[in-house]
């Protein structure tokens, strides 16, 4: 097995006594890959440490920037760091822009201001060619009219990134795969009685399906209420392979392929 969990906040306190221990059941478990996403400046900061120190048999990479939680504390400053670590990407392992986009739900960050903050975000995504992890929570049609708009200027990449933790309808997935866009799947693929995500997965061509954690949030079954870690991505995979007929097996090796396509790996 290769598998590739695209999306886990291991910089999150609650791994700071057994950060080894998580990385080594994720080997054990398949895992070859992870990809540490980021929500803020500091946390950008300590995952690049983390994926240039710790990077070993299992490989890790991040990414950076300001989820819409944090939109408020998004400065120039903020702005000239993120572009100087993206410039200087390579060495930093960095293969992606996020969490970055807009969180209606819980409205932590002023809605107008989360809007300038994904926009400004975007915009330099968009200008140093490197994909976005997009983070949307009842915003839809809001997020959609801006990448409408990237679009008509010609800015979007063919293939400009995820949503992750794509929790939308069948009808917006479709024109997010039209876009390019990939979606990413996690841990409520293995509640019961999940329809939406299953009418999402089976309207989706399987070349933009991603998995991931979100770990330590969004623990699969059996596990659910507890921290979760991206040994148990094994659980969301097997949801999905079964799903669609497929095995384990196929399913890492598809899902692994199409992260490295779009992380450019
Ligand atoms: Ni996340």
């Amino acid at each position: 097995m290769e598998i590739f969990d695209t999306h886990a906040h291991l910089c999150d306190e609650r791994y700071n006594e057994d950060i080894d221990e998580v990385i080594a059941r994720a080997q054990d478990a398949g895992v070859r890959r992870i990809l540490l996403a980021s929500a803020e400046m500091s946390d950008s900061e300590a995952a690049i440490r983390m994926a240039k120190s710790r990077n070993g048999q299992v490989e890790l990479f991040c990414s950076v920037g300001v989820h819409p939680h944090s939109a408020s504390d998004y400065n120039d400053r903020s702005h000239e760091l993120l572009a100087s670590w993206i410039s200087d990407r390579v060495k930093k392992r960095i293969v992606a822009m996020g969490e970055i986009g807009l969180d209606y739900h819980y409205d932590f960050s002023p809605r107008d201001v989360q809007r300038a903050v994904f926009i400004r975000q975007l915009e330099l995504a968009c200008r140093e060619d490197i994909p976005v992890i997009i983070h949307e929570r009842e915003a839809s049609s809001d997020m959609l009219s801006i990448l409408n708009d990237f679009s008509k200027r010609g800015l979007l990449s063919k293939m400009p990134g995820v949503f992750h933790c794509y929790s939308g309808s069948a009808q917006t997935a479709q024109i997010l795969v039209r876009m390019g866009f990939m979606l990413g799947f996690d841990g409520p693929v293995t509640f019961r009685n999940n329809k939406k995500v299953w009418e999402v997965l089976s309207s989706v061509p399987t070349d933009r399906i991603l998995i991931e954690t979100d770990c330590p949030y969004l623990t699969p079954e059996p596990f659910r209420g507890k921290r979760n870690e991206p040994a148990y991505i094994t659980f969301v995979l097997s949801a999905i392979a079964d799903y669609l007929g497929k095995t384990g097996e196929e399913m890492a090796r598809i899902t692994t392929e199409n992260a490295c396509r779009l992380f450019r790996l």
